[in-house]
């Protein structure tokens, strides 16, 4: 997959795409490596069949209306200014749709061209739940809006736009999120370098949402701090997470799901460490782990939002009850799936 082949701006000024388009994007969980991989080391994820649907509908003016159910609205216009694509005028709940406007943007100044359209967002994901909402919703974007601005823009070019997108947002980003969200299946991501792995055993795992919201680039701004103030200690840790992430991916290759849950149990140790768990996450992993989980930890950037848990096989309904005893919402996902449909 590697790096983007070109950054190639088209000399069109016409709106010649499809006149409405329907896209969706899978959500994701880490088996093993946040945070760590925003540093460089390997991290292991994949696709959830919890999707973000979009739906597209352009227009013949410049009016940019974007609703996304359960979240809000955002109005606007698309504007051009010295060959700078931009969404002026905006009202409505720009805070919230922050990353929707962001890749509307960069997607037409990538393509040379804009217009207007109605976007619908439709996701099954909550943001805030670390399942990887905003990578979702940021890939089935530019998805949507190259395709009415008439380019069928290739996987590896959404990626680009939607990673450009996040680390704008964000702050700083790995490229695991909008990856997994364009190719699914289960990758292994490592800087610029996205592996997808094969034959991987049936995993039955449990994600447990804690009803709080963890803020992504809060997160990896403390983490960074952290790291900046104490780095004799942060750092090994760093590199300890990037270690559990080969031997779990080289665990599960071998289908020894025993080792890949101690080895999630491993990780979530270390990311106690980078202290990004929280109380609500502890409770619900120890609950998972005393109703025979294989291993359990957070996933995502943590803070709140979810954990996981590796099940053996006859035991996915008695962890389902003691994360829901301990005030979790238990989850039923089914990990492996495909990416972005479009
Ligand atoms: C958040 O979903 C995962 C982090 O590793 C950040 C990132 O990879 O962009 C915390």
């Amino acid at each position: 997959m590697g790096g983007l082949r070109k950054f190639k701006k088209l000399d069109t000024k016409t709106n010649a795409g499809e006149k409405t388009k329907k896209v969706s994007s899978p959500g994701q969980i880490f088996l093993f490596g946040e945070h760590a991989v925003v540093y460089g080391q390997p991290a292991l994820a994949t696709a959830i069949n919890i999707r973000t649907d979009a739906e597209i509908e352009s227009t013949e003016n410049n009016e940019v209306e974007i609703k996304s159910e359960g979240i809000g609205g955002v109005t606007g216009e698309a504007s051009e200014k010295n060959g700078e694509w931009s969404i002026e005028k905006i009202s409505g709940d720009s805070e919230k749709l922050q990353f929707v406007i962001r890749a509307i943007e960069l997607t037409f100044n990538y393509l040379n061209t804009g217009s207007g359209f109605e976007l619908r967002i439709d996701s099954e994901l909550i943001p805030g739940s670390g399942l990887g909402s905003s990578s979702a919703v940021t890939t089935a974007t530019v998805a949507a809006v190259s395709s009415i601005l008439g380019e069928k823009l290739d996987k590896e070019e959404i990626t680009h736009l939607a990673y450009k997108t996040e680390e704008t947002v964000q702050g700083a980003a790995s490229r695991t999120g909008v990856n997994v969200a364009t190719y699914g299946g289960f990758l292994k991501i490592k800087g610029e370098e996205t592996i997808p792995l094969s034959n991987i055993p049936e995993l039955k795992v449990l994600i447990g949402y804690t009803g709080k919201y963890g803020n992504t680039g809060e997160l990896v701004r403390n983490v960074r701090e952290l790291r900046g103030s104490k780095p004799d200690l942060i750092n090994p840790i760093i590199k300890a997470i990037g270690d559990t992430t080969e031997a779990g991916t080289k665990a599960l290759r071998e289908k020894n799901l025993e080792k890949v849950g101690a080895l999630m149990n491993a990780n979530q140790n270390l990311l106690e460490g980078l202290r990004v768990s929280s109380p609500e996450l502890r409770n619900l992993i120890k609950a998972a782990r005393s109703s025979n989980a294989l291993g359990a930890k957070l996933t995502g950037a943590g803070g709140g939002g979810c954990m996981i848990a590796l099940s053996p096989n006859n035991d996915i309904e008695k962890i389902a009850k003691a994360i829901e005893e301990e005030g979790g919402e238990p989850i039923k996902a089914k990990v492996g799936v495909e990416g972005l449909r479009y």
